[in-house]
């Protein structure tokens, strides 16, 4: 058995879909995609006024879009209720007895909630926040597991108007606390515990941390999951079920404003602290909605299972939101991959029969290195559909993923999008777009994208730039929560009236985008992004350090890891255990996820002579050992000859 499949310099194998899989899709054919591609350039409002149709307003819009760059509003006067759009419709519908969630928890109990069911629970809870005198506008941090309830409060706090953020369960107390500062949270919705690999996460616990920091929470409603004992503070904590049986399972969604501010996510950019991009109503919903339809090709009898986390953009729109909108039904899993072995997925995948399945290349890459074993003695024949997203897949992980799961027949849609997308913009279309190991491929409708160079001038076939979107699309971010300045001035600056990503791309002869990576200061580990600024300052905030520069080196599953350069205060002495402690006090700050994989203690950092630290040389130096690229604008060239030696020695 191969673990390995040959690497190819450049890729010339293209995957079309099967006949009979294009048969049966909604878009089947690239004539159709190109027709389709070019109205929605064309007249943008016919035809996403379409699409937003289906989804059950309350009050139709006088005006499909309001564009007065940098601001763009969608579906100007409209009024919906994205909670009744995702769960009341389909019981209106008929599909009240359909599966909604089909839940199972990382010990292995499972949970179906139907779309009734559903209903229900969401009802309750909107009644409990109200009950707790949460209001339409007022933020909501959320800080779950992966549970139905994560799904549920968010549903609530849609249903009722007000704004949620989630925070991802592996974030620490501090990134709580920095996030509550910034959206000056009003309530907090936790569980007492998750569980992550075997052991339980102190979820709770580490609110009552974040708690002591920032003091404005007037409520944290706590599920109980692990049933492990928290404290509860009297008049400011209560459990979620207690609350629950004192309310009724009844409510009236009403409608608000397309425009109307649906949740805050942060996410890490070059500089300082993370930003809240903020998302509203009606036109996330229909660009969540609109690419579930079309690129994972929901049909009515499908399983759909999406591996991220609620605490990511992607679990909102691909977990939440986009396939809720559909009225598929769908699979969620609490825990680890890898638990008890690398062949949980597979039974999930098996034991549900799932069709559609969702994950990233890093996952795709731990379960190369674990082995054949796992998925070959697994039943996938479900399967139809694979996706990925979070970063560029690499072509040895896409045949894999062709290949060994998907059984050769399924189509695999690389899916290239953004916190502050909303929404996949660039992605085959399962029915009829050729694939090619590598490439997102194609725009999604209504999607302007190119590739410029400095001067703003479109670049050639295969010549690399910077990727950019030209025109508004429904699910775009409305701006950094609290900070004009900088949605401004990071996304809007570069180009008059365009979009920038902050990915460097390019695109080949037939038109297929091929994403490099991040442009800025931000890495992508295991799919996330983390801001190189983020962790110095987590680095920096420990007592001996006097300074740090952090920069990304690749890593075999991870994508990229974390690799810090540290310099020490006064007399303090660098050894191992510091380096230990170092690593668990970045953990502290902002999570595991952040953690460096290796710290080099340094008597000096190189700095430019108006003293700018020169991440660009200690990343050629730990990739490649040594540094050969323009060092005209060092100041002191010793520095540099001394890491080269610390680094290739290690
Ligand atoms: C990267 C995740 C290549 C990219 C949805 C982007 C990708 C950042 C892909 C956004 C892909 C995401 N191919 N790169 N298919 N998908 N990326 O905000 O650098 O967590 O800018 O959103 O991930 O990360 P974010």
């Amino acid at each position: 058995m191969s673990k390995k499949i040959e690497s190819h310099l450049t890729e010339d194998r293209v995957f079309k879909p099967s006949k009979e899989f294009s048969k049966k899709a909604r878009i089947s054919s690239m004539a159709q995609y190109k027709r389709m591609y070019q109205e929605s350039i064309d007249k943008p409002g016919t035809f996403w006024a379409r699409e937003a149709k289906e989804l059950g307003w309350q009050k139709k819009w006088t005006k499909a879009l309001e564009w007065k760059a940098p601001y763009a509003k969608w579906f100007v006067g409209g009024k919906i209720n994205v909670c009744e759009s995702c769960v009341d419709r389909h019981v209106r519908e008929g599909r009240g007895n359909k599966a909604a969630i089909i839940w199972e928890g990382e010990p292995g109990e499972n949970v179906t909630l139907t779309y009734r069911q559903l209903q229900r629970e969401v009802c309750k809870f909107a009644n409990v926040l109200l009950a707790r005198g949460i209001k339409s506008k007022d933020r909501v941090l959320i800080y779950m597991p992966m549970v139905p309830e994560a799904a549920i409060a968010m549903l609530a706090c849609a249903r009722i108007g007000a704004v949620h953020s989630v925070v991802f369960g592996g974030f620490s107390a501090e990134s709580i606390s920095d996030r509550l500062e910034d959206c000056k949270a009003k309530a907090v919705i936790t569980t007492d515990g998750g569980y992550r690999r075997g052991s339980i996460v102190p979820l709770k616990a580490n609110v009552d941390e974040a708690l002591k920091r920032y003091k404005d929470v007037e409520t944290v409603i706590v599920h109980q999951r692990t049933g492990d004992k928290v404290t509860m503070k009297k008049g400011r904590d209560v459990y979620w079920h207690e609350e629950a049986a004192q309310v009724s399972a009844i409510h009236e969604p009403k409608g608000f404003d397309s425009e109307h501010p649906l949740f805050i996510l942060y996410t890490s950019g070059s500089t300082g602290k993370p930003k809240g991009i903020l998302h509203t109503s009606g036109g996330y919903l229909t660009g969540a909605y609109t690419t579930c339809k079309y690129i994972f090709d929901m049909q009515e009898d499908d399983v759909y299972w999406c591996t991220a986390d609620v605490g990511w953009i992607t679990g909102h729109s691909y977990i939440v939101y986009g396939p809720l909108a559909n009225g598929v039904t769908q699979v969620m899993y609490e825990g680890a991959p890898n638990f008890p072995d690398f062949g949980r997925f597979w039974d999930i995948v098996e034991k549900y029969s799932v069709s559609i399945f969702y994950t990233a290349p890093t996952a795709i890459r731990a379960f190369i290195k674990a082995g054949d074993e796992f998925p070959d003695s697994r039943d996938l024949s479900s399967l139809r559909l694979l996706g990925t997203v979070g970063e560029p897949i690499n072509p040895e992980a896409w045949m894999w993923y062709h290949e060994k799961i998907g059984g050769g027949r399924c189509p695999i849609v690389d899916t290239w999008w953004q916190t502050e997308t909303g929404a996949i913009m660039i992605s085959p279309l399962p029915g009829c777009t050729p694939t090619k190991p590598g490439t997102a491929t194609l725009p999604f409708f209504g999607v302007d994208a190119a590739i410029l160079d400095e001067t703003g001038q479109e670049c050639r076939a295969d010549e690399g730039g910077k990727l950019v979107i030209r025109k508004p699309w429904p699910s775009m971010l409305r701006t950094i929560y609290g900070d004009k300045k900088r949605y401004r001035d990071t996304y809007w600056n570069d180009y008059d009236g365009m979009y920038t990503a902050g990915d460097g791309a390019r695109t080949d002869k037939k038109g297929n985008f091929w994403i490099v990576g991040r442009l800025d200061d931000v890495l992508n580990v295991s799919g996330h992004r983390l801001g190189t600024a983020e962790v110095e300052s987590a680095l920096v905030s420990h007592k001996v350090v006097a300074e740090a520069a952090v920069v990304g080196r690749p890593h075999e599953i991870k994508g990229q890891g974390v690799v810090a350069f540290v310099t020490l205060k006064g007399n303090a002495k660098s050894s191992d255990a510091l380096a230990k402690e170092l690593r668990n006090h970045v953990g502290t700050v902002i999570g595991a996820i952040a953690k460096p994989d290796e710290i080099f203690f340094t008597p000096a950092l190189p700095k430019t002579r108006s003293g700018k630290i020169m991440r660009r040389l200690l990343k050629e130096l730990v990739e490649t050992g040594s540094v050969s690229g323009n060092t005209t604008t060092l100041e002191d060239h010793e520095v540099i000859a001394a890491l080269q030696k610390q680094v290739s020695g290690k």
